[in-house]
C-alpha cells in the first residue's frame, strides 16, 4: 500500500513507519520535528518536513492519493496539556481536522489513528474494555477523544474506514529507535537513564495506592508490538465506519515490579526513594485486549517486561543522550 505516516519521526510513529517499509509498503512521512527526530526517520521513505497546519504542504502531499493514512502527529505530554491546554487543542485537534479534510476529499480509504488509554480517565472497572465510559481527566485525553469523534463522524459521512488504536503504556525500543522525549516524564526511560548515568534522579511516585505493593499498576506494551498492530489494522480496515481497539497486554505491572526487573536486566542495584503521589495518576490501568486479538489477529510478542526492559536498556546504552548520540 501507499501509506502516509504523520508524526513519523516520533517514537511510535518512526517505529511503525520502519515496520511498514520493511513489510514492503511505500511510506511517506510528514513531521514538523517539533518533538520528533530527523535521525529516527527510516531510510527508504519519503520525508516531508512540515506541519499539518500547512494546507499548501498537505495539498501537495495529497496530490497523489494514498491507500492509507496513519496519524501520529500530536503533542502527548499529560502534564504539559494541563498547563497549556490551548496548545493541545489547537495543535492536536486543528491538525487532525486539516488532515481529515484531505482524507474525506478522496485522499485515502483507510485512516488509522494513534489514540490512548487516557480517553477513559479513571476507570470504574479493570481490565478496561472499549465499552467503558469515556471520561478523560486531562486536556491531552480530551483532545484525543475529540479527534476520535471527528474521525468517526467523517468516516461515516464520507465512507472511509477509521480505526482508533488506544495504547496503554508504550515502552521498549526496536532496532535503531527508542524513547527520547524532552522533558522525559515516562517511568521506564527515566528509570533506565538514572541507572545508566548513575544519577539519583529517579523516584517512585507514591507507595500508598490500593495495590498489592502500594505502587501504581500499568499495562506496558512494546513499541514493536504497537507497530505491528498498526500494520494489521491497515490490512483489516476495509469497511467504512469507525472502530476503537485497545492495545495492551492485559497484564498489569506495578512500579516496584518494573524497578525490580530493571535491576535484573541491568545487573545494577536499584533502590529509589519514594516521593508523594503525582497528581492525576490512577491506581490501576490495564487493557482488555480481546477485540484487537479477535479482529486483527494481533498478539503481543515482545511485551513481557523482561524483553521490553532489555530492549529499552540496549537502546539507552547505545544512546545515553538519546538521538544526540
Ligand atoms: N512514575 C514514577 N516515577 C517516574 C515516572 C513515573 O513512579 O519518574 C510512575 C507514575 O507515577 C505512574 C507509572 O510510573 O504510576 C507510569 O507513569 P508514566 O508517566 O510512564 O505513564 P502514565 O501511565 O502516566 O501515562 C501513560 C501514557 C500517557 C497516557 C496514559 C494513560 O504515557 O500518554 O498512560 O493514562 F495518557
Amino acid at each position: 500500500m501507499r501509506v502516509l505516516v504523520t508524526g513519523g519521526a516520533g517514537y511510535i510513529g518512526s517505529t511503525t513507519a520502519a515496520v511498514l517499509r520493511d513489510q514492503g509498503h511505500e511510506v511517506e512521512i510528514i513531521d514538523d520535528l517539533s518533538t520528533g527526530h530527523r535521525r529516527a526517520v527510516p531510510d527508504g521513505t519519503t520525508f516531508h518536513e512540515g506541519s499539518l497546519h500547512d494546507r499548501q504542504l498537505l495539498d501537495a502531499v495529497f496530490a497523489r492519493p494514498f491507500d492509507a493514512v496513519v496519524h501520529f502527529a500530536a503533542h502527548s505530554l499529560v502534564g504539559e496539556s494541563v498547563d497549556r491546554p490551548l496548545k493541545y487543542w489547537r495543535n492536536n485537534v486543528g491538525g487532525t481536522l486539516t488532515l481529515l479534510e484531505r482524507v474525506a476529499w478522496g485522499g485515502a480509504k483507510r485512516f488509522v489513528f494513534s489514540s490512548t488509554a487516557a480517553v477513559y480517565g479513571e476507570p470504574d472497572e479493570v481490565p478496561i474494555t472499549e465499552e467503558a465510559a469515556l471520561r478523560p481527566v486531562n486536556p491531552y485525553g480530551k483532545t484525543k477523544l475529540a479527534m476520535e469523534s471527528a474521525m468517526a463522524d467523517a468516516a461515516t459521512a464520507t465512507g472511509f474506514a477509521a480505526v482508533a488504536l488506544r495504547y496503554f503504556n508504550a515502552a521498549g525500543a526496536w532496532k535503531r529507535r527508542g524513547e527520547d522525549h524532552e522533558p522525559e516524564t515516562h517511568l521506564i526511560p527515566r528509570l533506565l537513564r538514572s541507572i545508566l548515568l548513575r544519577e539519583e534522579t529517579f523516584a517512585v511516585f507514591g507507595d500508598d495506592y490500593p495495590t498489592p505493593d502500594g505502587t501504581c499498576i500499568r499495562d506496558y506494551i512494546h513499541v514493536r508490538d504497537l507497530a505491528e498492530a498498526h500494520a494489521l489494522a491497515l490490512a483489516w480496515a476495509s469497511e467504512p465506519g469507525f472502530t476503537a481497539l485497545n492495545l495492551g497486554t492485559g497484564t498489569g505491572h506495578s512500579v516496584r515490579e518494573i524497578v525490580a526487573t530493571a535491576a535484573e536486566v541491568t545487573g545494577r542495584d536499584v533502590d529509589p526513594p519514594v516521593q508523594p503521589r503525582r497528581p492525576g495518576d490512577p491506581a490501576r490501568l490495564v487493557a482488555a485486549n480481546d477485540r484487537a486479538r479477535e479482529l486483527l489477529g494481533w498478539q503481543p510478542e515482545r511485551s513481557d517486561v523482561g524483553t521490553l526492559l532489555a530492549d529499552a536498556w540496549a537502546w539507552h546504552r547505545d544512546h545515553p543522550r538519546g538521538y544526540a548520540d
